[in-house]
């Protein structure tokens, strides 16, 4: 018989947290922190067994809905039968889900390419570091202002904030910041409508000489041998590029044999509607990586694909990367019943998503209408946002943003006479952007929950 801990109420576990545990994490960010008990599809439970309904759904990381049957079976059955083995065997459902993801990928962006797996989003951002290096012999890299690729020291020079770094520094060369297309507040001061692709061709500018500093016209070779992006902003606030962008900077990239490394740790997944939202622009990467969602949250499991050039055995060869826990068994059984979900499911979600996208959005501007401090509402498929402002609809509003999140977490709010909750999450340059990222099985009730839940917190906020 295992001995189960007595349950404690919510107090004596902050309480204790706050003691013994690091506040070196995030949940301190937070004077006091919510403690949950349950999950379910689309909520989250308190103690009193109040439903939250969730709108980060473990910062993307749970698309496919909490505790889904499938996926907690499969998960069930490889722990009865081989949770444990080291990374230097093999295991059926290594294999099997590298074939599934393989030809799965070869089928969308019509090239060979091998898989790869780490622990996480941040470590295999790191792999894909190794791999762009290994091949182009440079250590540059290109990346975008606004953009996340986690937390490990290596991948904080790939991630924008100086907050992140400020008291390590960095052992590797940080990349160099190129502004995102974020149209709505232009890094530029351009008007979308006019600005004639203004900042691709800023981008392009930087190979015309020499004293541009990182090109050297005679040889032909860029100080900056890959681009490691997000598709779409995820932490930088759920910021969509404009259609045209990914393809234009592509060719750029493309005419100076620099490599373009898409990190789809967090939009990946059909969170876009598409498996991976650089779907959506038209343009094949070299390497892609990819986390949380693989598993629907339930094992920690990263992955990337490469096209074959980059990462043939006899590139990147036995030994280049590994980690204890890299091909974990029951990550691995989680990802296989994941990419297996996908296969049956992915007709029925590239229709539905869109359409469920469109309710959503109408219900955001409705929302817009009744609200001055909605200052644009946006996004594609479920990579859906709000941005908050001061009543003339542009200025960032923070203090709103966290008052809307605090107010959801007390669970008072309340839908067709019961009570609940909602969970928020933000994001963007001013931290004040309510990115919206629903399960992706919500239904059309949920989506006018969500829109009227939010509809009451912003009357109380600021009426
Ligand atoms: C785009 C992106 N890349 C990488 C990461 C890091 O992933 P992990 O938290 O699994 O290390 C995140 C996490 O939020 C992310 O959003």
């Amino acid at each position: 018989m295992i001995a189960l801990e007595k349950t404690i109420t919510d107090e004596k576990i902050q309480l204790t947290d706050n003691e013994y545990s690091s506040w070196g994490d995030t949940v301190h960010y937070s004077n006091n922190p919510k403690v949950f008990r349950g999950c379910d599809g689309s909520y989250m439970f308190d103690s009193k067994d109040t439903p939250y309904l969730d709108l980060q759904m473990m910062y993307s990381a749970c698309n496919f809905g909490y505790k889904n049957r499938r996926i907690t079976e499969a998960v069930i059955n490889q722990l009865n039968t081989l949770p444990q083995l080291t990374p230097k065997f093999l295991h059926q459902y290594k294999a099997l889900l590298s074939e599934k993801m393989s030809k799965i990928i070869e089928k969308r962006f019509h090239e060979k390419g091998r898989m790869h797996y780490n622990v996480g989003g941040a470590q295999v951002n790191e792999d894909a570091i190794k791999i762009v290096r290994n091949y182009t012999k440079r250590q540059g890299f290109f990346a975008f202002e606004g953009g996340y690729h986690g937390r490990t020291i290596a991948t904080t020079c790939l991630t924008s904030s100086f907050r992140y770094r400020e008291r390590y520094g960095h052992f590797g060369d940080r990349a160099y910041f190129v502004p995102f297309p974020y149209c709505f507040r232009c890094p530029y001061g351009m008007n979308c409508e006019t600005c004639n692709h203004f900042c691709v061709k800023q981008f392009a500018r930087q190979f015309e000489s020499e004293y541009k500093t990182i090109y050297d016209p005679k040889t032909g070779e860029c100080e900056y041998k890959a681009f490691y992006a997000e598709p779409i902003l995820g932490t930088g606030g759920y910021i969509n590029p404009p259609e045209w962008y990914f393809k234009e900077l592509k060719q750029i990239l493309d005419e100076h044999g620099i490599m373009l490394v898409i990190d789809e740790v967090q939009m990946g997944m059909f969170r876009t509607g598409k498996l991976w939202a650089i779907e959506n622009y038209d343009v094949v990467p070299d390497v892609m990586t990819f986390a949380k969602s693989i598993t629907n949250g339930m094992n920690p499991l990263g992955g990337l694909w490469a096209k074959e050039k980059y990462i043939a055995p006899d590139v990147f060869v036995p030994g280049s990367a590994h980690s204890t826990y890299c091909s974990n068994p029951i990550g691995i059984r989680a990802a296989h019943e994941v990419m297996s979900i996908v296969e049956e499911d992915e007709t029925m979600l590239e229709r539905e998503i869109p359409r469920k996208s469109a309710r959503f959005t109408e219900g955001l501007n409705y929302l817009k209408s009744k609200y001055d401090e909605v200052g644009d509402v946006g996004g594609i498929g479920f990579a859906l946002r709000i941005e908050l402002t001061e009543k003339d609809g542009f200025t960032p509003n923070k203090a709103l943003c966290d008052a809307m999140q605090e107010e959801g977490l007390k669970g008072d709010l309340s839908y067709r006479g019961k009570k609940c909750g909602l969970v928020l999450n933000n994001g963007g340059f001013y931290k004040n952007i309510i990115t919206l990222v629903p399960q992706l099985y919500i239904t059309d009730e949920e989506i006018d929950m969500a829109i009227e839940l939010m509809d009451q917190l912003l009357t109380r906020l600021t009426k």
